[in-house]
């Protein structure tokens, strides 16, 4: 079963990337994507030209709809990204700038209703926040995208939080987000 590891972490030692590896070392295989190693680029005016050319062909030939493919074909994506802003960091929103393909990973019927092309079965969003976690604007925002887009319905965030307020033992708070919210899970 393969699982895509979205990796959005940026700090050598990331609390965030350890957290998803307690994760993926529960589903198995995965196939990594480390999004400051990529350098995905935004939607330029160019790259829009060339991708909506593209798109219209139907041609889907081009390196610009690799990471959609990939993105679609997986069978469980795990999502990594800390708590920046309210959110999470510019990467991932340039990925899913690139991975948001119409007839790729989502369709339009003639009523303009989007209909998900991607195959997984579940996505896990994992995050840790210094303060207090605020699902708002980083978890609930990917959660409508691929429901609503992308076809995968079943969601799950995993987050351990407070890990940089004085007093806190940031190494505790994640080994019993670890042990309570995924070692002592069952998952499929
Ligand atoms: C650029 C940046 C922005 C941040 N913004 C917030 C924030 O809005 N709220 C918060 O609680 N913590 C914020 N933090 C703290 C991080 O969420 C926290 O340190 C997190 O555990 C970092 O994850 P990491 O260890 O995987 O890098 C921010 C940290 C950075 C570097």
């Amino acid at each position: 079963m393969m699982t895509l590891y979205i990796n959005a972490c940026v700090r050598p030692k990331s609390r965030t990337n350890r957290l998803a590896h307690a994760l993926l070392d529960r589903l198995g295989d995965f196939d990594e994507i480390r999004l400051d190693g990529l350098r995905l680029e935004p939607m330029t005016a160019e790259r829009l030209a060339l991708r909506t050319e593209l798109m219209t062909k139907g041609d889907f030939s081009d390196p610009i709809f690799d990471q959609a493919k990939k993105f679609a074909s997986a069978e469980h994506i795990v999502i990594a990204a800390p708590f920046w802003d309210l959110s999470f960091p510019a990467e991932l929103k340039t990925y899913i700038e690139n991975i948001f393909v119409v007839g790729l990973t989502s369709v339009y019927d003639e009523n303009g209703v989007p209909h998900g092309l991607c195959k997984a079965k579940k996505l896990w969003y994992v995050t840790t926040a210094g303060g207090y976690f605020d699902p708002r604007f980083g978890y609930d925002y990917i959660k409508e995208l691929v429901g609503h887009y992308f076809g995968i319905s079943d969601t799950e965030l995993i987050y351990a939080e407070c890990l940089d307020l004085i007093g806190k033992d940031a190494e505790f708070i994640l080994s019993e987000t670890i042990k309570n919210k995924i070692d002592d899970k069952s998952f499929f």
